[in-house]
This record gives C-alpha cells, sequence and structure tokens, in this order.
C-alpha cells in the first residue's frame, strides 16, 4: 500500500510537471485530489490493510496528499503569476512617450476668405448683412429692373427650383448672384445703408474660371449722397486692402440692367501679374493680363423704386464680387482652375 501511495504521487508530480494552463491544472486536481480522485480510490483500499500496519499507512497517506495538495498550490500561483506577467506585457503602455497629435482641421479656403472680405468692409464701415441664397424670382429679377421675358434674365444660367412659389417673390431660384439682397435690404426701410451681402450663387456653369456652386460678395451704399466717385473709393480701397497696394484695377463700361451707369471691375492676374503668357503660354486664368472680379454701378431708379424707396430723396452705389475669383487672385496663389478649390482634395485644402 505504502508502495502504491509512493507510485501514485510520483507519477501525478509528473504530470503535474507538464501541466501549462489553468483548466488543465483544474482537471488534474479532480483526477488526483478529487472525492473520486487517484489518491482517494487508493485510500479506499485501507480496509484491506492490517491493524498494526493502519497508523502507518495512514501517516503515509496523509503526507503524500498534503505534498501533493502543496505542489498543486505552487502550481496554481505559477500559473496565476505567469498570466498576468504576460497580459501586463501585452498591455504595457510607456506613460514616457511623446502623445501622438490628432489630426487639426481648419476652416475651409472660402471660408477664410469670407472672413477676410468681411472684416476688411467692416474697417471701412460696411455691416455683413445675410440675405436668402434660394429666392424669388421678384428679388433675383423682376425688382432689379429685369421684367419677366426680358432678355437680359438668360445671361444668368438661372437653376429654376421645382418648388411652389408665391404671387409675391414669383418662382423659386438658386440665387444666381448676391443682387437679391439689394431690394430686401432697400426694403428694410433703415438709412443709410452700407451693408455686404456674401452668399453662395448658382449658375450653370463650369470651366477654368466658372463653378456651378461660387460665393459674391455685394456692397449696396444708399444714403442721400452716394456717388460714383464714392464707389471709385470703395473699391480701390478694398482692392488694396485685399490684394496690396502694387495690384492695378480697371474699370470697363457695361451694362447691367439694375445699376446705371454699370462697369466691370477688372484686376491685374495674379496668375501672370498682368502679362497674359506664362512659360510662353497664353495664360489659363486671364488669356491677357486681366481677370475679371465683378460689376459695378450707381444703383437704378427702378431698383430704388422696387424696394419701396424714392430716387429723389436717395442714390446709392453697389458692387457684386466673386469670392472664388478675388481669393485666387491673390499674389502667389498660382492657381489657374477654379474647380479646385471644390474637388475637395485634402493635399490641396491643407495647404491654406
Ligand atoms: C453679377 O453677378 C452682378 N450681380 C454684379 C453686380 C452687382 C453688378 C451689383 C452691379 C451691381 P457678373 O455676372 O459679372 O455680375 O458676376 C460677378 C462676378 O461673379 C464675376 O465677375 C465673377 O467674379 C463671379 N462669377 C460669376 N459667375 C461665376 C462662376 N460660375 N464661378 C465663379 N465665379 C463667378
Amino acid at each position: 500500500m505504502i508502495d502504491a501511495l509512493h507510485a501514485c504521487e510520483a507519477q501525478a508530480l509528473e504530470r503535474l510537471r507538464v501541466v501549462q494552463a489553468m483548466p488543465e491544472l483544474e482537471a488534474w486536481e479532480i483526477a488526483v485530489l478529487g472525492r473520486k480522485g487517484e489518491l482517494a480510490g487508493l485510500l479506499k483500499g485501507m480496509g484491506a490493510v492490517s491493524a498494526e500496519d493502519r497508523p502507518k499507512v495512514g501517516v503515509v497517506a496523509n503526507e503524500v496528499k498534503t505534498r501533493l495538495e502543496a505542489a498543486f498550490a505552487t502550481k496554481k500561483q505559477d500559473l496565476q503569476a505567469s498570466f498576468w506577467r504576460e497580459r501586463l506585457a501585452a498591455d504595457h503602455v510607456d506613460v514616457t512617450q511623446p502623445g501622438r497629435q490628432p489630426a487639426v482641421g481648419h476652416l475651409h479656403l472660402m471660408q477664410q476668405a469670407i472672413r477676410e472680405v468681411t472684416a476688411i468692409f467692416e474697417r471701412a464701415g460696411f455691416a455683413r448683412a445675410r440675405h436668402p441664397e434660394i429666392d424669388g424670382d421678384f428679388y433675383a429679377f423682376e425688382g432689379l429692373n429685369m421684367p419677366k421675358d426680358h432678355p437680359a434674365r438668360d445671361e444668368w444660367e438661372t437653376f429654376f427650383c421645382d418648388l411652389p412659389g408665391n404671387e409675391e417673390i414669383g418662382k423659386i431660384v438658386l440665387t444666381p448672384h448676391t443682387s437679391n439682397a439689394q431690394v430686401r435690404e432697400l426694403k428694410k426701410g433703415v438709412f443709410p445703408i452700407r451693408m455686404v451681402n456674401i452668399g453662395k450663387c448658382y449658375r450653370r456653369q463650369s470651366d477654368a474660371t466658372h463653378v456651378p456652386m461660387f460665393h459674391q460678395f455685394e456692397g449696396l451704399v444708399v444714403d442721400r449722397v452716394a456717388s460714383i466717385t464714392h464707389l471709385l473709393g470703395v473699391l480701390e480701397y478694398f482692392v488694396k486692402a485685399f490684394f496690396g497696394p502694387e495690384r492695378k484695377t480697371r474699370l470697363r463700361p457695361f451694362h447691367f440692367r439694375f445699376t446705371e451707369p454699370s462697369f466691370e471691375i477688372d484686376i491685374s492676374c495674379g496668375v501672370c501679374n498682368g502679362v497674359g503668357r506664362v512659360d510662353g503660354e497664353k495664360c489659363k486664368m486671364c488669356k491677357r493680363g486681366w481677370v475679371e472680379m465683378g460689376g459695378a454701378g450707381m444703383v437704378h431708379p427702378n431698383v430704388l423704386r422696387a424696394g419701396g424707396v424714392d430716387p429723389q430723396e436717395y442714390q446709392g452705389f453697389a458692387f457684386g464680387w466673386g469670392v472664388e475669383r478675388t481669393y485666387l487672385m491673390k499674389q502667389g496663389m498660382n492657381i489657374d482652375d477654379l474647380r479646385v478649390i471644390y474637388k475637395n482634395d485634402i493635399r490641396f485644402l491643407q495647404q491654406f
């Protein structure tokens, strides 16, 4: 019996030595030390041991059991310790390492341009106004001295909406220019007016100098006295503040239905520096050294009337510029295709 106990111990310890994981260890405990385990099985044979040998066998049986339990406890501790060692090594965080910077976004370049334009006009006493970008025919055309079916409307390449308009404002359009702000601002009846309205405009156009959705800023000054000299002063101030003192400006007589007289404003091109050629090729942006930035003129009496203002009492001037072209004409921009602004290529946008 004593030999059998020692043999059982030796064999159990050998199996314990190669145990590598908790579930295996639990199985070993049940098999060796459990109620129906190997040791208990052996001790069932105690009945057959003589009364004289029984105390001796009892002592050996207890010693074997104690050693096996101790070996089990040590193995359990080792397995737990190595489990935590591995877990900690895998989850290790070096708190002394420098942190990883999250990507930081910034305003889109058009939003930056809008803020810059606003700040320049605010310094000259203009207030930023916000008028609808989807508006009625009345504000986009009719109130601007373009009667229904007038051919001048065709120039605006307008998107008409499938929305029910109403009698007061007519059909709904995606505004082709920010000039819809003129009659809306006049109707407020607060004078003098010095507003700059910046908003989205839409036209069915797409090439190097046109995008179907673009921004304009619309200036409107209405007072008892407002002259063409004031208009020229404001435009000159803006060009110098935005582009720098070296940039040239020219006015070309033009025709708009809502201003009289009317002009188009050109500035010398920032891509070819006013020369009209880049590396021997025609400048893609301007072709002739000048870029058209916008239109301007003295507010037409019919527009004042449409806004409920007596042209005998008040006069005014207005101007409307494209924000995209204005921004890309900044010195050193060298971008010869407006469409790149809205391609959403992060490599381009990151540079601003
Ligand atoms: C107008 O839109 C007039 N409402 C401007 C005006 C306002 C005249 C007040 C008189 C008084 P025009 O169609 O020329 O004018 O457009 C003005 C500017 O908007 C252009 O010079 C250009 O800079 C910009 N623009 C026009 N269409 C586009 C387009 N598709 N993409 C980008 N910019 C454009």
